[in-house]
């Protein structure tokens, strides 16, 4: 089956198809020549993930699904959380927005957090929601050269390196969003295989 990935982040589609193997193929907004930007402007991860597969759902007509993805430090309440993205602030970048997060842990011994990432399907006009998460801590200081965002800090459990120290493969292995997506595929081979049975 074929599936819309609200999305242009043509890096997160390549990894998401390799997650999901040959059952489903993923074709991003930007693969079908859309390039509207849709707005984040939920308050929550689930509200994001369920605007963005709305708006997609809206412009193509297809089946298809949105993610959202926030690192949530116990510490901090949960913070930064749905603004994950945008911490230090609009524009800003992934070291500055590590630097922010370690700035606001100065002092304080918790470090416990998770990433969480919500997806939403909209598939036959229902919605169905997904939740991976990936447990850990907060380092003290950055290491690693792989992944993206807050990756250099991300000690996931039962590991002493960080997420961007992991092969992309390890990290593919236990990630937040390789577990929501899990749950989507078992979701629609379920789905798909008792409609054809
Ligand atoms: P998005 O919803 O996937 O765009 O994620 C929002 C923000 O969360 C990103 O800009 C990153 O700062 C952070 N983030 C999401 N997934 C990861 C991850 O796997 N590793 C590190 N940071 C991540």
């Amino acid at each position: 089956m074929k599936l819309i990935f609200a999305s242009h982040n043509q890096n997160k589609t390549r990894e998401i198809n390799q997650i999901l193997g040959n059952f489903i193929q993923v074709y991003s907004l930007t693969d079908l020549g859309i390039h509207e930007e849709i707005p984040e402007t939920g308050s929550t991860l689930p509200e994001n993930a369920l605007l963005k597969a709305q708006a997609a759902a809206d412009i193509t007509g297809l089946s298809v699904f949105a993610d959202d993805t926030g690192l949530e430090v116990e510490a901090l309440n949960g913070a930064p959380g749905v603004i994950s993205a945008r911490y230090a602030g609009p524009g800003k970048s992934a070291l500055a927005n590590m630097e922010k997060l370690l700035d606001e842990l100065q002092g304080k011994s918790n470090r416990n957090a998770r990433f969480v990432t919500c997806i939403c399907l909209i598939i036959n006009n229902e919605k169905h929601l997904f939740e991976g998460e990936l447990k850990g801590r907060i380092g003290y200081e950055m290491r690693g050269d792989k992944g993206f965002g807050y990756d250099p800090l991300f000690i996931p459990e039962g590991d002493e390196r960080t997420l961007a120290e992991l092969s992309a493969d390890e990290k593919n292995s236990i990630s937040h969003r390789a577990k929501a997506i899990e749950k989507m595929r078992l979701f629609l081979e379920t789905k798909l295989g008792s409609t054809q049975s």
